[in-house]
């Protein structure tokens, strides 16, 4: 007998119902006489929903169901029929939600990010539930922008456009520093932190770098150095290291005394690399030229919220708003078009191996 299934492509919150194909692509969609796994998407954005339901078509055997719920403990049990559910980095992925997802009988998460902080993998891997992720999207997305906001804190560049836009056409307080000829500190020489030394060397920079692994591939512009060192002598300072709990606070008062006077410090990586109450007293201190932070500690409430109704009481995240030589983005670096694509194909892959038994270097263990 065979058998056609349509997968639902559904969704809550009134998310519209597209597949991002043209009418009769849809047939693509059928497959014969085999497994469909169905994976529920949770904290979906709608262009999530758009560049999964674009690169579908390549992948029948997959059914996906979008949700804009963040997955925590009290959603989870919504994946009881469910294969799979796929996460972001700002789900709750941790004991609570593990613990409901083995109740409502999920065998994958699927990350559809690198990042797997919030996993509580030993329990995960206790229950049978595997994880995989997407280790390496658009390695370029991110370091374009620790360059993009390392260029806004120097140039000021958010003063600058505001100050135009109520015909101030003053100079004052926009003044920077050329980046050509100065020194560039790279903090982890990974996908990530080798793409930003590569632009930074693009600018003419001297790049050293910190790592614990050196990256054999850069050794023709990049000179590894102590942590101490990178820190006594970079103008710009890019935070490209994972968190661990051996990274976890690494710029911290100690190590920001350290630090050149008019540094520019940038953070892409994860906000609990850096301590913000220290990094502020730095500022205060005026340590800083500027700083650029896409990830900090406080963002989680925050993350692709729209908050703007809303009064920050005991904000750190206020604070350091308030200083003119600060830019804050809300954990965008990944956000390009190749990077969603390629988020998009890789996790609907890693669906595949998942269901034909395929090891592959995805797979996140304990
Ligand atoms: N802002 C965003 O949108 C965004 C997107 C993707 C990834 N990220 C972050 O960027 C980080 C880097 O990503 P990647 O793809 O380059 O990872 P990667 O695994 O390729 O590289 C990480 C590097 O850090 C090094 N490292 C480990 N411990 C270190 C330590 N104690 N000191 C210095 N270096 C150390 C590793 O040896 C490795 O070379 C991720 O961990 C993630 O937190 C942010």
């Amino acid at each position: 007998m065979s058998s056609a299934v349509l997968p639902a492509n559904v969704c809550d919150d009134g998310m519209s119902e597209t597949d991002g194909t043209e009418s009769g692509a849809v047939q693509n969609f059928y497959k014969e006489e085999s497994y469909i796994m169905k994976i529920l998407f949770y904290d979906t954005q709608s262009y999530d929903k758009e560049s999964f339901s674009r690169e579908a078509k390549n992948y029948p055997g997959v059914e996906m169901e979008f949700l804009k719920t963040s997955l925590a403990p009290r959603t989870a049990a919504l994946a009881k029929g469910h294969d799979a559910v796929c996460a972001f980095v700002n789900s709750d992925v941790g004991t609570g939600t593990v613990e409901e997802l083995h109740k409502a009988g999920v065998r994958l998460i699927l990350l559809r990010c690198a990042g797997f902080n919030n996993v509580d993998l030993p329990l995960a891997q206790k229950y049978g539930i595997e994880i995989r992720r997407v280790p390496g999207y658009s390695p370029e997305a991110v370091a374009e922008h620790a360059m993009a906001l390392a260029l806004t804190v120097n140039r000021r560049m958010h003063k600058a456009y505001t100050k135009v836009r109520e015909n101030d056409f003053s100079l004052n307080g926009l003044m920077g520093f050329n980046f050509y000829r100065k020194t560039a500190g790279i903090v982890g020489t990974g996908k990530i932190g080798a793409a930003m030394a590569r632009i930074c060397h693009g600018f003419g920079m001297k790049v050293i770098a910190y790592d614990v692994y050196e990256n054999d591939s850069l050794k023709d512009f990049v000179t590894y150095v102590t942590l101490d060192e990178l820190l006594a002598q970079s103008d710009l300072i890019s935070l490209h290291c994972p968190l661990m709990d051996s990274t976890y606070h690494m710029i911290n008062r100690e190590t920001i005394a350290k630090m050149k006077d008019g540094v520019i410090l940038v953070n892409t990586s994860r906000g609990g690399l850096v301590k913000t109450e220290d990094l502020i007293e730095g500022i205060r201190a005026r340590k800083f030229f500027g700083v650029g932070l896409d990830v900090y500690e406080e963002e989680t409430p925050n993350v692709f919220e729209d908050r703007s109704d809303e009064i920050l009481e005991h904000s750190t995240t206020a604070r350091l708003l308030s200083f003119p030589n600060v830019m804050i983005t809300s954990h965008q670096g990944f956000f390009t078009q190749e990077a969603l694509a390629a988020i998009a194909q890789t996790t609907l892959q890693n669906a595949l191996d998942f269901e034909a038994g395929l090891e592959t270097g995805n797979i996140v263990k304990a």
